[in-house]
């Protein structure tokens, strides 16, 4: 349980209730890391991500938290300056945030969904990624795990700018991977297929809409498309993301790996 332990750790989106940055913030902080907790703020809310923390120190871990919108520049130096400021080195980078955009009949999706989806999940992390490297070279090494998509892996009918935005995430990732492992920076990212969170429940509910049938019948025709036959928990993601976090995984960098149930079996 000590993979981990000492490492200081950001984690962007991580507040939903049932994400994968939630999990994944848990998960770490039990292996004995230091986890900054953000996600962009509802109405100034802190409440979402103070719970996440609240529950870390209830369990014995060590956290704190803040508001970071992963498109705000300001957020992003507070950020860095906070965590330089308390822990003075910066670990692990977990760029998880995302947001459904880009997500339907292509001839409907106008510029902004687009935008929408580049400026979350690509340029959200070329900005977070360049706000945390030069700590990470002066400190001699670092992790950045970015979390993309099987959507960034193979074409997906109704999934063209989400998944051209996640095609850019697994590519951003090998490039950096190549550019900076001379200075032992390990850059992966892992690519989820069907998680049961707050996002999956939109295709869900489209698919109940659809096909004009309940949520359970939904849920159950959309496993079939799963070899494993079932949607991923949220925590079976977080284990993967530990993984490449730790030293575990110390010769691994470059990677895009599927946590998909062998949904990118054929692929
Ligand atoms: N759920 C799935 O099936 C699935 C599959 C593949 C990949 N993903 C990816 O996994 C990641 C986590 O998604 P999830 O399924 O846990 O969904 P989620 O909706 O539970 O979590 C997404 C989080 O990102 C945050 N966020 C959105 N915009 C932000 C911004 N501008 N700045 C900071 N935070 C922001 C949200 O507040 C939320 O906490 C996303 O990148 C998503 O694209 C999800």
């Amino acid at each position: 349980m000590n993979s981990l332990k000492g490492k200081v750790v950001i984690i962007t989106g991580a507040a939903s209730e049932r994400g994968m940055g939630r999990a994944t913030a848990l998960k770490m902080a039990s292996e004995g890391a230091n986890v900054i907790v953000s996600d962009k703020l509802k109405n100034d809310d802190v409440g979402p991500v103070q719970d996440v923390v609240d529950q870390i120190l209830s369990e014995g871990g060590s956290a704190f938290g803040l508001g970071l919108d992963v498109t705000n520049d300001i957020d992003i130096k507070n950020l860095v300056d906070q965590v330089l400021t308390k822990y003075g080195r910066i670990d692990v980078l977990f760029n998880n945030a995302g947001v459904p955009a880009g997500v339907g009949d292509f001839l409907n999706l106008d510029e902004r969904d687009w935008r929408l989806a580049f400026d979350v999940h690509v340029f959200g992390m070329v900005k977070l990624i360049k706000a945390v490297l030069p700590h990470m070279i002066e400190q001699g090494g670092g992790v950045i795990v970015n979390n993309a998509s099987t959507a960034g892996l193979a074409g997906l009918a109704q999934f063209s700018g989400y998944g051209a935005s996640k095609f850019a995430v697994v590519g951003l990732t090998k490039h950096l991977a190549a550019e900076y492992g001379s200075h032992s920076i390990r850059i992966n990212c892992v690519c989820p297929g069907m998680i049961d969170t707050a996002m999956s429940d939109i295709e869900v509910s489209g698919f109940m809409k659809d096909h004009n049938v309940d949520r359970e019948t939904a849920i159950k025709e959309l496993s079939m498309l799963v070899p494993l036959g079932k949607y991923g928990d949220p925590a079976e993601v977080a284990d993967a993301v530990v993984f490449l976090a730790s030293d575990k995984s110390k010769y691994i960098t470059g990677i895009a790996l599927p946590v998909a149930g062998g949904m990118s079996a054929g692929l």
